[in-house]
């Protein structure tokens, strides 16, 4: 190890001692300091800030050793300090360890020998100490530096979802309108005008529609990203719901020639949101319907568990492939199967399945594999408000 020379205060009062310990500290290469007493000491130490290790007898007259230990220590001065002692005070050179002392020395035959090490000894580990302090205060500053950059992120996200409420909100009025008035003069104009012209106003119609769903989406996004998606949780039968949300996909399912069918058990009431749960079913069965080709089967299934009711929808569609699998559920994924009769796909749907269901402290499940069909599932607690929920 390359050597580092230390400036060194020796305190003794003993001038035989002091002067054993400069001389052989200076031929070392350090640069050494003496004193009579703790007092002399301090006063040398405090005046004296490149002094970086001091060697000390325990006994003087004004101002012991332990003394100037725990007057150093007492104002948080790091300097090492290493204790001079006679063999049969060990003791007492312990007791000074307990206060603040680095080490101890014996003022034997061999101090020539020891006093080097116990130096370097000391001196590595004060350099040790002081690296892990420079670490230490390294680290905090990056914490510090993250936990801003992650409150300004946070921020950052807040703008965004007010922004897309904001601007979904305000766009949502005008495409009502469009709708509306186009709805009005379909049904109006239906004879008067020629067949491609009601095409195109059953055109505008249908696409506005289209984005007022998107635009819900969007909102829904937005709302349930900032928190604020409240649930209004109510006792209800999952089996109901369920029913009356094929009944209305079944119209869509007989234009695809897609046939469903249902395996629903009995299962008791749970408390959930309404509207919400129906837009999750929706989205499973919209999904199976808008990716499974024609003339295919769709099965329902519905069981109760001890603990949880469990919905599946499962199709023969073309199968999600396993690495896209993780990003299913996330927002705007698109993934690589299309549509299969020209319907819109935005990417949102999975999502905010996934956030409903994770609001009433269920789980989201897939199960499929390229080529095999999917089957896509939610679990809710029968009880979304018991305790062994809370997390
Ligand atoms: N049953 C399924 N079979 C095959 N692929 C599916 C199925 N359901 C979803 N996917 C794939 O996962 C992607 C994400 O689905 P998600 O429902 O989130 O969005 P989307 O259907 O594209 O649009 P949105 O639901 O917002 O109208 C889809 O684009 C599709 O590639
Ligand atoms: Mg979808």
């Amino acid at each position: 190890m390359e050597t580092i020379f230390e400036k060194i205060l020796v305190v003794d009062d003993d001038p035989f001692v002091r002067s054993i310990l400069q001389d052989l500290l200076e031929e070392n290469g350090h640069a050494v300091l003496t004193a009579e007493d703790g007092h002399e000491a301090f006063e040398i130490y405090e005046k004296d800030a490149e002094i970086s290790l001091i060697i000390s007898d325990m006994n003087m007259a004004a101002m012991n050793g332990l003394e100037l230990i725990q007057k150093i220590r007492k104002q948080d001065m790091e300097v090492p300090i290493i204790i001079l002692t006679v063999n049969d005070r060990i003791q007492v050179a312990l007791d000074a360890i307990k206060s603040g002392a680095s080490d101890y020395l014996l003022k034997d035959e061999n101090i020539q020998d020891t006093v080097l090490l116990a130096v370097e000894r000391a001196c590595e580990k004060h350099r040790l100490r002081m690296e892990n302090r420079r670490l230490l205060a390294d680290l905090l500053e990056k914490n510090n530096a993250l936990n801003q950059s992650n409150a300004k992120l946070l921020e950052l996200n807040n703008l965004k979802n007010k922004f897309l409420s904001i601007a979904s909100h305000d766009l949502r009025s005008a495409i009502s309108n469009i709708i509306g008035l186009s709805d009005l003069l379909l049904r109006r104009l239906k004879e008067a005008i020629p067949a491609r012209q009601q095409e195109m106003l059953g055109m505008i119609h249908s696409v506005s529609n289209n984005m007022l769903a998107l635009l819900d989406d969007l909102l829904d996004v937005a709302v349930i990203e900032s928190g604020r998606m409240e649930l209004n949780l109510e006792p209800g039968n999952l089996k109901t719901v369920l029913e009356e949300r094929i009944r209305i996909n079944r119209i869509i399912g007989d234009r695809k020639g897609i046939e469903i069918l249902t395996r629903l058990g009995e299962v008791s009431d749970a408390l959930f949101d309404r509207s919400r749960i129906q837009q999750a079913i929706d989205n499973y069965l919209s999904n199976a319907l808008k990716y499974s080709p024609k003339e295919s089967t769709i099965e329902i299934f519905l069981e109760e568990g001890d603990e949880q009711i469990t919905v599946s929808v499962k199709d023969q569609g073309p199968g999600i492939p396993l690495e896209e699998q993780p990003k299913l559920f996330e927002e705007f994924q698109k993934l690589g199967n299309k549509p299969t009769g020209g319907e819109p796909s935005t990417g949102l749907g999975l999502a905010i399945v996934k956030r409903v269901i994770s609001a009433h402290r269920g789980s989201v499940g897939v199960k499929s594999g390229k080529g095999e069909g999917s089957i896509f599932s939610f679990s809710l607690p029968k009880d979304p408000l018991g305790k062994d929920h809370l997390g």
